[in-house]
């Protein structure tokens, strides 16, 4: 369980979101507050990435609303919106050409967001974290997929998000490296960054969340606390996917 406050950090109000002609999310209402932990789950298809993606406006709405700290998403402003709520994808998407330092100072030195010294410091301090710092130098086809992941989250770390977003951060990864990026994201929860992730380890979810969302038919169909979601299902969409993936 994570240290939460009331304020709301991120909002959906009535969001709609297709592709083409073709609706995925219908008229999505959502609150996370600062702090907050919260997986996404549900079948494929079911629109998690799509709806992740709607947070940080990867995906813009054709209606509604996205709010950051109650600041409608705009154009203008995503930019500096997303220094503060960071990505993390399934693939891991460092620069192949650069190294691991060069990718991890890479954005707030460019965004002048720190000096190139304070980045170095506070990236050492990072890769220290993730007991990485033997890897500083190397290049990314040098790392397994599990350091790749760590790297690109501390990557994110570096700006000092006020949230972080994955999408299915383990899912590329073989299995023996799940459970180290898991436990990295597991140390994030308790430090109150917001947590937002779409994820198919449903241990990791019924562990770590405060709250979870099962998204199906178009809308977010269950919202509720993990004992709640696996133990007391309340449509039988949930019933049967719970049924097929524990
Ligand atoms: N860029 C796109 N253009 C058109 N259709 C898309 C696009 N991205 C996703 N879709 C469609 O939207 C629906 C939701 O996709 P989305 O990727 O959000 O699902 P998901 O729940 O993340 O699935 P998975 O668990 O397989 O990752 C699917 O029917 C998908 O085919
Ligand atoms: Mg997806």
């Amino acid at each position: 369980m994570s240290t939460q406050s009331n304020e709301i950090m991120i909002e959906l109000k009535n969001a709609t979101v297709s592709y083409k002609d073709k609706c995925v999310l219908s008229n999505i209402n959502l609150q996370i507050k600062k702090g907050e932990i919260v997986c996404i789950i549900g079948p494929s298809g079911s629109g998690k990435s799509t709806l992740i993606r709607t947070i940080n406006r990867l995906v813009v709405p054709v209606s509604g609303e996205v709010l950051f700290m109650g600041q409608a998403l705009n154009d203008k402003n995503i930019n500096k919106i997303r220094e503060k709520m960071g990505m993390v994808f399934q693939q891991f998407e460092l620069f192949p050409h650069l190294t691991v330092l060069q990718n991890m100072i890479l954005a707030p030195v460019h965004l002048k967001k720190m000096t190139k010294e304070a980045a170095i410091v506070k990236a050492k301090e990072l890769l220290e974290r993730v007991n990485l710092s033997d890897k500083i130098n190397s290049y990314p086809e040098q790392l397994s997929g599990g350091q790749k992941q760590r790297i690109a989250i501390v990557r994110s770390l570096i700006m000092e998000p006020e949230a972080l977003l994955f999408d299915e951060p383990t899912s590329a990864l073989d299995p023996e490296m799940v459970k180290e990026v898991l436990q990295v994201i597991k140390d994030l929860a308790n430090t109150g960054i917001t947590i937002c992730i779409v994820t198919h380890e449903m241990k990791f979810a019924k562990e770590i969340s405060d709250r979870i969302l099962f998204v199906d038919e178009k809308t977010i169909l269950e919202d509720d606390n993990p004992n709640e979601i696996f133990d007391n299902p309340k449509t039988d969409r949930l019933k049967e996917f719970l049924s097929k993936v524990l």
